[in-house]
């Protein structure tokens, strides 16, 4: 099967021009194709925008066990709407991801439901490095250095040395610093508003658990990812570390800042915690200048329901996967980044991060994950529209401009027209080790 794409401004590694790109058998066969090639498909794409398809490496599908928030098929299709063609997935479902057999159990329903292409990072308890040492067909490690929602958590210094020390595939982490947290929840009684909760979770525990990780990492030469930076402490730090860390940046730590707790309340609520506009723009800065390597979503799906309880009760998280391109390409038409940047951040950088294999680029030999993208287009996210089965977002009633209108997998359509084809299925995502 052959399908060529004409017309189309293409995001190449190094360069952005038009381009003919010819697609064969799943994979980018040609990137300087003739307009006239013989191809069974032939896509106009003429005013478009053609970019490699999102790898959102921070994603929580709740299947198994939390499928009334989420599951492999919903969480699959919000991605393709989303112009994402690989997710890599967290461990805390339910039963976790901490054994073998539940990783493999996962993979296996992933191939039933997926109509994207997927990864499962395998979670570290206490007492799992065994498990961990021998986890293949994995992105990698996933290390709850502070706890979040489910009950991972591993922060004493034995088990984390032993986690770093024993085990080869990369790992990363969620930084806060347990102690910091308790303490500060300690001292105000558990907290009663959102306001509270950038308080419990504040600048110190992000620092903390983050310098911790990196200490671990370079005594024991681990290649470390620090997942979703909220701290523009963080930033000034990973600036002097050196390259065996890798940091991410996620939408609602660069857009959200406690001033929004007043107008958006439990639907910003998220771990770590959002910081206040200078953290922002640190963030952004980090970005700018390569020491965050990554931009991913975290998507955290809870209910509307669940997060109408009060504080402390309602829980942390907000879905995000169908909006993060749209939501970083309206700041490139705002003028704050570049397209070739997003596609750095959102494609490339976490292919290399995680070694997927064949992935993140525009180049021949390498998956026809791709997504057309209409730079012009403007449209309102709107709750009622979103695919992802917690049935909101935080950015309802935001208009952005710039959106994917047709996303490829393996050089299958799986959107197009504003449709999912939901007959589409992804396939596991391989590394280079
Ligand atoms: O707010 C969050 N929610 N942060 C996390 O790291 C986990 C996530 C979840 O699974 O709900």
């Amino acid at each position: 099967m052959k399908t060529l794409i004409t017309g189309a401004t293409v995001v190449f590694p190094d360069e952005t021009k038009a381009a003919n790109i010819l697609v064969e058998d799943g994979k980018i066969a040609d990137i300087n194709a003739d307009a006239d090639v013989v191809a069974d498909d032939v896509i106009d794409a003429t005013g478009l925008h053609l970019l490699p398809g999102v790898i959102d490496d921070q994603v929580h599908f709740r299947d198994p066990g939390l499928t009334h928030k989420e599951d492999l098929a919903t969480g699959s299709r919000a991605c393709a709407k989303g112009g994402v063609t690989t997710f890599l997935e967290m461990p805390n479902t339910k039963p976790a991801t901490i054994t073998i057999d539940a990783l493999h159990t996962k993979l296996d329903v992933a191939a039933e439901k997926c109509v994207v292409n997927y990864g499962f990072y395998i979670g570290a308890t206490p007492d799992n490095v065994e498990v961990l040492a021998a986890a293949e067909r994995t992105p990698g490690i996933k290390i709850f250095i502070g706890s979040s929602t489910g009950n991972l958590l591993v922060d004493q210094q034995a088990a984390l040395e032993r986690i770093f020390g024993e085990s080869s595939l990369p790992i990363c982490a969620h930084c806060e610093d347990e102690a910091t947290v308790r303490a500060n929840a300690e001292r105000l009684n558990g907290g009663s508003t959102w306001t509270h909760h950038s308080q419990i979770r504040d600048h110190a525990a992000a620092l903390i658990a983050t310098k911790r990780a990196v200490d671990l990492a370079d005594r024991h030469q681990h290649r470390f990812h620090v997942l979703h930076v909220s701290t523009g402490d963080e930033v000034k730090f990973l600036r002097t570390c050196s390259d065996l860390i890798t940091a991410e940046a996620c939408p609602h730590h660069l857009l959200f800042h406690i001033g929004d707790y007043e107008r958006l309340g439990s639907l910003v609520q998220m771990n770590p915690s959002i910081k206040t506009e200078a953290d922002n723009e640190e963030i952004w800065a980090g970005l700018l200048d390569g020491t965050i390597e990554v931009v991913a979503t975290d998507h955290a799906p809870h209910t509307l329901e669940e997060k109408d309880q009060p504080y402390p009760q309602s829980p942390s998280g907000l879905p995000a996967v169908e909006n993060s391109l749209a939501l970083m390409l309206n700041e490139v038409n705002s003028g704050r980044c570049t397209l070739q940047q997003v596609v750095s951040w959102m494609c490339e950088a976490p292919a290399r991060v995680w070694n997927i294999a064949d992935k993140g680029r525009i180049a021949p030999g390498y998956d026809a994950d791709l997504v057309l993208v209409d730079m012009n287009k403007t449209d309102t996210v709107l709750n009622e529209n979103q695919l992802t089965k917690s049935g909101w977002s935080p950015w309802h009633g935001t208009t952005l401009q710039g959106w994917a209108v047709r996303t490829f997998v393996h050089g299958e359509t799986v959107f197009v027209d504003g449709q999912v084809r939901e007959n589409v299925r992804g396939r596991e995502a391989t590394y280079d080790r």
